[in-house]
């Protein structure tokens, strides 16, 4: 029988009595017993943090249960993975539970964790807990970090602020036009990236269609690679054009792929000249180039980001966290916007991993004075906790898909 181990955090809520806590106490561990589940449930007045091992079909129907359980919010999984066997080899579920200041002033006057167990519970438990504690520490797993971290109190900063319809309002849109006054040869979709904090869309970004609304695959297959990077280039003359013709202040982003931008060093000058003759400064065009085509090409890449620089224009990178070599990429060079990709962001709210890179994408981009984007927001609830560690601007099927030739209307 393979076993699992999960561990996840919630905050309390309001519907916890706590004076009914011995009882809360007794139902788990004998409901635990039954299903084989052992591990560790710790409460410091705030937060729960617990750690489950049995059956993965039994963990998953009980987190399912404690997901739904009003008692707690905010239920963040941190670890869900197999293990050779149980860290916690009693069978039962061993619970500490401190009140929040208590647990502070007793992490001054202890040394290690062992004794803070040994302090904060008192009889029997604390000793059982203690030595699982010293065999966790041999272990290979993660828990006991994860455990350790918990008591020393690095969970209190991701605290939720709701969106409250009052914020929700003020998003407005200026700028649509149904009409365009000349032919494109090349048509986009426009999404809009909207700035929470301000309650403005603060730039748009183009997105290369067929005039049926195909995808750039379908529009790019079966070219070579010379084509393609001549239509990449000679594309973003009509967005720019087209952008234009809306006559809104934001400002646009298009894509370029950084071997078009090798190959037509001159692109980069051309689309300033023409964005200034179209009235739209050049600080206005974000040149997006995402994280992968950056790496490959690097030396040269660098040589265009310094072109982009000196025509004044900004530079995004795109679908950060996609899987690629991203940290390396910015310890050499500062793109002004950081674009997270969907894959990190879909689902954060209820994920402790993602969670962590984001938090530590925003302290890097905060030092290093990056704007950072989130992309692909669909829910409520990913958008809150992103807005909760300061995330300040948003790109998603939540606020607006793509307008074809247009920019659509913000969902409010
Ligand atoms: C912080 C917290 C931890 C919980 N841990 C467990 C647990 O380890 N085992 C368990 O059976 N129920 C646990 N529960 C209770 C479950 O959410 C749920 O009420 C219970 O599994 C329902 O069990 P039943 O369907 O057998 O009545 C916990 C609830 C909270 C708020």
């Amino acid at each position: 029988m393979q076993l699992y181990q999960l561990i996840y955090k919630s905050d309390a809520s309001a519907a916890l009595d706590i004076k009914l806590l011995n009882q809360f106490k007794r139902q788990i561990q004998e409901s635990n017993y039954r299903k084989e589940v052992t591990g560790l449930l710790l409460f410091d007045g705030v937060h729960f943090l617990q750690v489950l091992e049995g059956r993965k079909t039994q963990l998953k129907r009980l987190y399912d249960a404690i997901c739904n359980d009003p008692r707690h919010a905010n239920v963040t999984l941190l670890l869900m993975e197999p293990i050779p066997a149980r860290e916690f080899d009693q069978t039962s579920m061993q619970i500490v539970i401190r009140k929040a200041e208590d647990l502070t002033r007793i992490i001054d006057e202890v040394e290690t964790l062992g004794e803070l167990l040994r302090v904060g519970d008192g009889g029997e438990t604390s000793s059982v807990i203690l030595s699982n504690y010293y065999h966790m520490k041999e272990g290979l797993g993660r828990s006991p970090n994860i455990v350790k971290s918990f008591l020393e109190g690095g969970w209190e900063t991701t605290n939720y602020s709701g969106m409250t319809q009052d914020e929700k309002q003020w998003i407005q849109l200026s700028c649509s036009k149904s009409e365009l006054s000349q032919e494109y040869p090349y048509w986009f979709a426009f999404q809009p990236i909207v700035d929470t904090e301000k309650g403005v869309i603060s730039a748009v970004e183009a997105l290369l269609r067929g005039k049926e609304g195909q995808s750039p695959d379908e529009l790019l297959n079966g070219l070579s690679e010379t084509q393609m990077h001549k239509l990449d280039v000679e594309s973003k003359r009509s967005a720019i054009a087209i952008f234009a013709e809306f006559g809104c202040d934001t400002t646009l982003s298009i894509n370029l792929l950084p071997k078009s931008l090798i190959s037509y060093p001159e692109i980069v000058g051309e689309l300033r000249r023409l964005a200034e003759s179209l009235s739209i400064e050049p600080s206005r065009i974000t040149i997006e180039v995402t994280e992968q085509e950056a790496i490959e090409n690097y030396d040269s890449f660098i040589d265009v980001v310094n072109q982009i620089r000196a025509n004044g224009m900004r530079l995004a990178i795109d679908d950060f966290g996609a899987g690629y070599a991203g940290m390396s990429l910015l310890a050499d060079f500062q793109p002004h916007k950081l674009k997270i990709d969907k894959k990190i962001v879909d689902g954060i709210a209820s994920d402790g991993p993602r969670q962590a890179i984001v938090c530590a994408i925003m302290q890097f981009s905060f030092r290093l004075g990056i704007e950072v984007v989130a992309e692909g927001i669909e829910t409520l609830q990913d958008l809150e906790w992103l807005k909760s560690v300061g995330v300040k601007h948003f790109q998603g099927y939540f606020f607006a898909k793509p307008g074809l030739m247009h920019i659509p209307q913000v969902n409010i």
